[in-house]
């Protein structure tokens, strides 16, 4: 069987408690961390940025899966390699120079993943084919966690394992333990879960389910 990788989104997390979030998340056997970066214009939402990560990545060893839902990325991508990001993902929508963004990424020597808000089909990819090593399929509209669901997500996640086997396919918004059966029966290597496993009582537990 595949492994599953399950990076907690801490945009549910109480940023006072960041420290011993992070911490405990890495202890109930998180595979990476996912940051949530959002800058006010790409999606209505604010979050954090560089600093943010850089203090992060001070606090566990686990790989930092940085999500930025930024307008035109390529601005900042060597600022949050810097900081410590080991992938970074980049929204299609959200710049005119998405190759050019998916090399600066490499260049910088880290893992690049493009994304895609549930409204765009995976077929606008195969232009960027080989500039990439994942694909981050938006389970709900980018911006806020708590979000239910969108279900034509399944067919999308067999779609991207279709058009690029080679690539990790990670999903992202509304995944709890019954959601995650049908995205890991779809196809998905690597699941993102912020408000199913930051809000639970017992995070162990929350992400052995979520993994299956
Ligand atoms: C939404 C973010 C997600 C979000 C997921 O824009 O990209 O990572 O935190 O939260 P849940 O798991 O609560 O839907
Ligand atoms: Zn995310």
């Amino acid at each position: 069987m595949r492994k599953i990788f399950v990076s907690p989104s801490i945009l549910t997390a109480d940023f006072a408690r960041l420290e011993q979030e992070c911490k405990a998340l890495e202890k109930s056997g998180a595979d990476w961390i996912h940051c949530d970066v959002m800058d006010g214009n790409f999606v209505p939402n604010l979050t954090f940025g560089m600093p943010v990560v850089k203090s992060i990545r001070k606090c566990v060893v686990l790989p930092l899966d940085v999500h930025l839902m930024i307008d035109r990325p390529e601005r900042y991508v060597a600022q949050f390699a810097e900081a410590g990001a080991n992938l970074i993902t980049i929204h299609a929508e959200a710049t005119d120079d998405v190759a050019g963004c998916l090399k600066l990424i490499r260049s910088c020597g880290k893992q690049a993943g493009i994304s895609l808000k549930p409204n765009t089909p995976v077929e606008v990819l195969e232009q960027y084919r080989g500039l990439f090593d994942m694909i981050l399929i938006m389970s709900v509209e980018p911006g806020f966690g708590g979000q239910s669901f969108i279900e034509g997500s399944v067919k999308k996640i067999k779609k991207a394992k279709e058009l690029f086997p080679d690539v990790l396919i990670e999903v992202d918004g509304g995944i709890n333990k019954h959601t995650a059966k049908k995205v890991i029966a779809a196809g998905v290597d690597v699941i993102v879960a912020g408000s199913a496993i930051l809000n639970a009582a017992d995070k162990k537990a929350a992400i052995a389910e979520i993994r299956g």
